[in-house]
């Protein structure tokens, strides 16, 4: 194998072994879809962005008739393997190509189960892909596995992180860096840090709906400066027997997804019973559109504690995730050893 082809293959290697060994990830998809026989009895499966099979097996355990996988990436020539090694050869056929341009064995299913979440939930992921599925593949009254998606949001604390990742640019070995300071702060972190932004109803939505704005509003639970605000999602399988999901959030066990921390320009002194409120909006780049643009617009309201009193606070804030120049680094590379204090801001 050349360098190159070799260096691609290990880091996708690394890419689905974070992915098989997130247990709350892989197990949650595994008993929607085990616990749930009667649902997959004699069904046909597709299994979108199947990677190394898995989701295509936990189909056939859990009793499909039929499951067609696709992946575009050279991972499926090792799912065609790992399959045929666990005795699935007849039972799961595999599509190597794009799913927008493949031509499938089986043009209507019964069910579609899809792992498809990226940061902030829709950061590189592959959403638009599943929903064209649905739409060209599900048969009436079909499922969905997952079928629900939300992204919350909360605020933090987080005094020592902001000085190492940010003020860090000040003064570097005596040097004034500080442009990166721009940079560094419109980039937002993936890391783990109450409150529903936006659901989606997989059944049901459309692509243009993933571009939305949505108002929040946090309810201060201790006097504190607010240093960032933080997104997650919760995703949920309702289809099944007993619906279950996962959490990506900081209250839940840790997830490979971790959470994504936007960066407030300057602290926001808040007292307990204080109100932030605010707009998140999320859209892909018009140039680019695997890249999101985010914007969180906020203004505190202390009316219920007697008034800001010199704690006013207002503020429009564009972030970029993106893997391009200027934005270089991928978020996955700010996500370690964060410790993020919970400022406890409640749902209001
Ligand atoms: C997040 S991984 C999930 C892999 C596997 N289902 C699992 O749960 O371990 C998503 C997979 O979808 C594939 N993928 C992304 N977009 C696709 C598309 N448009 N058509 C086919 N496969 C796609 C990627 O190559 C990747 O292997």
């Amino acid at each position: 194998m050349a360098s190159d082809a070799l260096a691609i293959w290990v880091v996708w290697l690394g890419i689905h072994e974070e992915m098989l060994k997130d247990k709350v990830r892989t197990m949650t998809y595994k008993n929607a879809m085990v616990n749930s026989p009667h649902i997959f009895r004699g069904k046909t499966v597709l299994d979108v962005g199947c990677g190394t099979g898995i989701l295509s097996m936990f189909a056939v355990k859990a009793g499909a008739k039929h499951v067609v996988g696709i992946d575009m990436s050279n991972i499926i020539d090792q799912a065609q393997k790992i399959i045929e090694a666990n005795g699935f050869k007849d039972t799961i056929t595999l599509v190597k190509g794009k799913l927008e341009e493949a031509e499938l064995p089986i043009q209507q299913f019964d069910i579609i189960v899809s792992e498809w979440m990226g940061y902030f939930l829709l950061y590189e992921s592959m959403l638009d892909t599943v929903l064209l599925a649905r739409d060209k593949y599900l048969a009436p009254g079909g499922k969905l596995f997952p079928d629900k998606a939300t992204i919350y949001m909360a605020a933090i604390e987080d005094q020592e992180y902001k000085e190492e990742k940010i003020n860090f640019w000040d003064n570097v070995y005596g040097f004034d860096y500080s442009c990166i300071k721009e940079v560094a702060l419109r980039e937002p972190l993936v890391d783990t840090v109450d409150m529903k932004a936006v659901e989606f109803d997989l059944q049901t939505v459309k692509k243009e709906d993933l571009s939305f704005t949505a108002p929040f509003r946090l309810q201060v639970s201790r006097d504190d400066y607010i240093h960032a605000f933080l997104a997650w999602f919760d995703i949920n399988f309702s289809a099944c027997h007993k619906p279950v999901g996962f959490s990506t959030g900081p209250h839940a066990t840790y997830t490979h997804w971790k959470q994504t921390v936007f960066y407030t320009i300057d602290p926001i002194s808040v007292v307990k019973g204080d109100l932030v409120e605010g707009v998140l909006s999320c859209a892909p780049n018009e140039r680019n559109n695997r890249d999101l643009d985010i914007v969180i617009e906020y203004e505190l309201n202390g009316e219920a504690t007697g008034g800001t009193h010199g704690r006013e606070a207002k503020d429009r804030i564009e972030y970029k995730m993106s893997v391009h120049p200027p934005y270089i680094v991928h978020p996955r590379l700010f996500a370690s050893s964060l410790t993020l204090r919970l400022i406890g801001v409640d749902r209001a």
